[in-house]
């Protein structure tokens, strides 16, 4: 059975490109799947965040994973730190992963850009991830578009590792979602839609009410001209919402601009709007039966870690067996 693996950094709310890009998803991978997802607190450590709330936001993050429908009896949940192999077999790959190909990582160039102090850890990041995902023997890897390059990365480490040690990893790549693979701002289309970008009005977050969501799709930039069509060089901010409604009505962009072919921005903003509350109408739902019974969380969490384990203790003695190290009698 195809094994999929996918993880989510735990600081900041789960905003839309989260859900559509990934999270949706791995709902539905659950089902088709053995699937393995994974709040990455770790991850998370690699730029300044406040341990006074860094455990409740885990926590949190959790809950919205399972709100969102992920299901503890059809994959696995869990908290990257509860699994510490995972740190083992980093430092193992970062044996392997070289300097010039960590430098060339575009998520690291932008984090690190005009910053005065970067830490070691962000520099290493993609080795962690890359062994998030090799630990787990991943076939595939459900992200959105901007962590292709670092599934990338992961894969050319499993293939020189094997090259190395013998076959011993196997090799994942990653799976993108064929609408929706990057969405934008809704105040700046120009950029991805993002937790650290401080665009309150242009991020949708999975928890905003019906108000909320209502009143960020009316004020979304449009393009100059009239017509809805899907363009994303000449009209990013139309195309950008056509992308968002075709995702939550599950229509494919083409049948969903031959849908708006004539209508007004403010017609077609509106029925945007409506989607996207109903997409994400059952999330809040559950997620506020969930927070009632946070106990329930911490025990999923727990069977989660558990299960985890015991994948990644097989891998790494596979890991440990044909790098040479000695192993304790
Ligand atoms: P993170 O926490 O930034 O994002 C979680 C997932 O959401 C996707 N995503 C988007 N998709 C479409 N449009 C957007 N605007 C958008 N913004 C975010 C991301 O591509 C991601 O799939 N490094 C990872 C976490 C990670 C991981 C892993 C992922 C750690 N280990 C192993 C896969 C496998 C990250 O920071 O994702």
């Amino acid at each position: 059975m195809t094994r999929v693996f996918s993880g989510i950094q735990p600081t900041g709310e789960m905003h839309l490109g989260n859900y559509v890009g990934a999270v949706r998803r791995w709902v539905d991978d659950q089902e088709r799947a053995e699937a393995i997802y994974c709040v990455v607190d770790l991850h998370a450590m690699t730029v300044p965040y406040d341990p006074s709330v860094f455990r409740s936001e885990t926590q949190r993050l959790a809950m919205l994973l399972l709100a969102a429908g992920l299901d503890p009896q059809r994959c696995i949940v869990f908290v990257q730190s509860h699994v510490p192999l995972v740190t083992e077999l980093t430092w193992i790959l970062n044996g392997i992963a070289t300097v010039g190909e960590l430098r060339r990582m575009t998520q690291f160039k932008d984090k690190s850009h005009g910053q005065e102090s970067v830490s070691a850890g962000l520099f290493d990041y993609p080795v962690l991830m890359a062994a998030d995902i090799l630990l787990y023997d991943t076939d595939e890897v459900p992200v959105g578009d901007d962590q292709t390059q670092h599934v990338e990365l992961a894969r050319d480490i499993a293939i020189r590792f094997n090259h190395r040690f013998g076959d011993t990893l196997v090799v994942p790549r990653a799976t993108i979602p064929p609408v929706g693979a990057r969405v934008k701002d809704l105040q700046r289309p120009e950029a991805k839609m993002s937790k650290s970008i401080d665009s309150p009005q242009g991020t949708i977050l999975v928890l905003d009410s019906p108000a909320a969501i209502t009143k960020k799709v009316r004020s979304a930039v449009t393009d100059s001209g009239s017509e809805v069509r899907f363009d994303p060089d000449e009209k990013p901010g139309v195309s950008n919402l056509l992308a968002l409604y075709a995702s939550a009505t599950g229509t494919g962009v083409a049948q969903a601009e031959g849908e708006f072919a004539g209508a007004q921005y403010g017609t077609f903003k509106a029925a945007v709007a409506e989607a996207l509350v109903e997409y994400l109408r059952p999330v809040r739902e559950r997620y506020e039966e969930l927070a009632a019974d946070p106990g329930e969380v911490a025990r999923i969490l727990a069977g989660g870690a558990a299960k985890a384990e015991a994948i990644a203790t097989v891998t790494m003695e596979r890991v440990r067996s044909s790098t040479g190290l000695l192993l304790p009698e």
